[in-house]
């Protein structure tokens, strides 16, 4: 049906005769001669219909955007000064000679270049797909996995496959469960990752596997997180810490290399846990915002203000101050917008102080709070935060938890707002991670990565007596402030195993039923091991310039987990439920 795509004809090709096929981008009467831009994957070439041709000219008469067609006509140059330097085809046309309407289309519900609501684009997502911008992020998703996979087979890693209906996997999201038809009353539950596998596999002797492959989770949807998502999945035996982090740098630097032809640094910057919330009040710092906070407890614990005082002297409280450059140009108005922006991540105010000379201390600054706060701590807040003439410096005092929270949010709209976002690239390792997080809520620790995830103190007893202070071996890769990919090395003997899984409340039996095959296989020579995962859509969503990973998903869903285009998730019909020994505990409303 054709010889050669739109977008790969250009000069070279002058005087011969070529085939093409593809969608009526624009169709223009121009008194007489009649333009089409035909339009496939690789681009645009403009075609003229000439009156001359009678009968081909009636034809383009009654095509109208996006329809369908084939034509074949001769290369030639476009007349002086009708080139368009912007397109491969740019310096040349296709005289039509003969042209065929393969389909019709009906008008578009939206124009391919204009701005339309997101449903909308999903609704229609294979015409969303058909815009210039989309293809290019597709594209780059597929160059991106043929790297991974370039790099990953040339280092000896295997691709095997794991079921997608298999057993609850501990991620920390809900599962999606799928009923089973023969066991009544059992449900599947569809992997949040293939972690159990990967680790079985390692049990196996495949030393070094890797799979791109679907994970299921049903959590709360952001724009870096959809129900069903990629991973780059990858499980390695004999390899340290160290080493499993230097081969994935090695491979995200030859991933940059290949694919945006962008040299990222060796080797990545390593950052503690700890620091990591002391300076970015997060676990994914963006390296991009230079902007640090420093920590004035010990400055303000005796004060008399209540809002810091409480905090400065409470075990898990904290008081941390954020130096804006600048900053005292803010309006109290904006400082208000700021403080509202706090309040969501429940800081119950953000107290400042604007410094117009900090020469002068006390005297060459202004804010509310001044005359709670003593010389020394003045002079201490100062110093620490480095405030110069027109900064500002912003406060947070609460619970740790708020206080990182909200901080760590203001610290990155501070840098969008105020323009301090660098360019570039600022890959880096947070490492020595807790092993637990306590939940207040259910009384209970639960595990930071997951539960199979090794205590650098490979000592049961130590664990057991003090759990909270015991760092893990797991590490995550952050890329400008998103967690692109987080590993751990594993527990690979049973009594390790076991007292993890104790110390996160699960029983003996519960142990047993939950993980018992994978309790079983530690006891048939297990190796060490130890691997990662990479989110394969934040990474094509970031090496894309994207806000977004549905954006470079061909069919993501929307933040309700819905799926606009299919209407998926539907209902059923009664007799499939009933196959399934299903009877809907619907509400009241409906349940009629
Ligand atoms: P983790 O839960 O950290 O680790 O997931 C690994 C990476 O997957 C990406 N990711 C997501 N991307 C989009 N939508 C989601 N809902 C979503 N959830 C996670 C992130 C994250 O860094 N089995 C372990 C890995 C291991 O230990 O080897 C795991 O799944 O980029
Ligand atoms: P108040 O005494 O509540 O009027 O607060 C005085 C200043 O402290 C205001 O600027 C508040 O925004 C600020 N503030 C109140 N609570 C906190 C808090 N938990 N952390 C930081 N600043 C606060």
């Amino acid at each position: 049906m054709r010889s050669h795509y739109c977008g790969q004809v250009d000069e070279t090709l002058t005087g011969q005769t070529v085939t093409v096929a593809g969608w009526v981008h624009r169709r223009r009467d121009h008194g007489g001669v009649v333009f089409v831009d035909l339009r496939d994957r690789d681009g645009l070439l403009q075609i003229v219909f000439d009156p001359d041709r009678a009968d081909i000219f009636a034809e383009v008469e009654r095509v109208r955007s996006e329809y369908v067609l084939s034509v074949t006509g001769t290369v030639r140059t476009r007349p002086a000064g009708t080139a368009n330097a912007n397109l491969k085809s740019g310096q040349i046309e296709l005289l039509a000679d003969s042209l065929t309407v393969l389909n019709r289309s009906e008008p578009l519900p939206f124009q391919l270049d204009e701005e339309v609501r997101e449903d909308l684009r999903l609704k229609y997502r294979y015409l969303d797909l058909r815009r210039d911008v989309m293809q290019a992020r597709l594209l780059l998703r597929h160059r991106l996995t043929r790297a991974i996979r370039g790099f990953l087979d040339e280092a000896r890693f295997v691709d095997i496959e794991t079921p997608m209906l298999t057993k609850a996997t501990p991620e920390g999201a809900r599962d999606y469960l799928v009923p089973s038809r023969t066991h009544a009353g059992a449900f599947f539950a569809l992997p949040q990752s293939p972690q159990i596998f990967k680790q079985l596999l390692m049990v196996s002797g495949f030393d070094r596997y890797y799979q791109i492959v679907r994970c299921f989770r049903d959590e709360d949807l952001r724009a870096d997180r959809q129900p069903d998502f990629t991973q780059v999945d990858i499980e390695t035996s004999f390899m340290t810490q160290d080493q499993i982090m230097g081969l994935m740098e090695e491979l995200i630097r030859q991933v940059f290399d290949q694919v945006l032809n962008v040299k990222l640094p060796n080797p990545f910057v390593r950052m503690t846990y700890a620091e990591a919330m002391r300076r970015y009040a997060s676990d994914k710092p963006d390296l991009r915002i230079s902007l640090e906070l420093v920590d004035v407890a010990d400055l303000v614990a005796g004060c008399d203000f209540k809002v810091f005082a409480g905090p400065a002297s409470s075990e898990d409280g904290r008081v941390a101050a954020l130096c804006l450059p600048g900053g005292a140009d803010l309006s109290r108005g904006q400082i208000d917008e700021y403080t509202a922006f706090v309040a969501r991540y429940k800081a119950k105010g953000l107290a400042y102080v604007k410094v117009t000379d900090p020469t002068l201390g006390r005297e060459g600054l202004s804010s509310p709070i001044l005359k709670f706060l003593s010389d020394a701590a003045i002079a201490g807040i100062l110093e620490r935060t480095h405030a110069k003439a027109g900064d500002l410096i912003f406060f947070g005092a609460d619970r740790a938890k708020v206080v990182n929270d909200s901080m760590g949010a203001l610290r990155l709209k501070l840098g969008q707002d105020r323009g301090l976002v660098e360019a570039g690239w600022r890959p880096m390792w947070v490492v020595d991670f807790p092993m637990f997080e306590y939940d207040e809520d259910s009384k209970r620790w639960s595990a930071m990565h997951h539960p199979f995830t090794s205590p650098v103190n490979d000592d049961p007893a130590a664990l057991q007596a003090n759990p909270g202070g015991a760092i893990a071996n797991a590490y995550d890769m952050v890329l400008n402030g998103s967690e692109i990919g987080g590993g751990s090395v594993r527990i690979f003997r049973e009594e390790m195993q076991s007292t993890v899984f104790s110390l996160l409340g699960i029983s003996a039996e519960e142990a047993q039923t939950k993980f018992g095959f994978l309790l079983e296989a530690l006891r048939f020579g297990a190796p060490p091991h130890g691997g990662i995962a990479f989110g394969l859509d934040r990474l094509a969503m970031l090496m894309s310039h994207a806000d977004s990973i549905r954006e470079v998903i061909a069919f993501p869903k929307t933040q309700t987990a819905f799926c606009p285009l299919t209407e998926a998730p539907t209902a059923v019909s009664e007799q499939q439920l009933k196959d399934l020994h299903i009877r809907l505990r619907l509400p009241p409303a409906v349940a009629t």
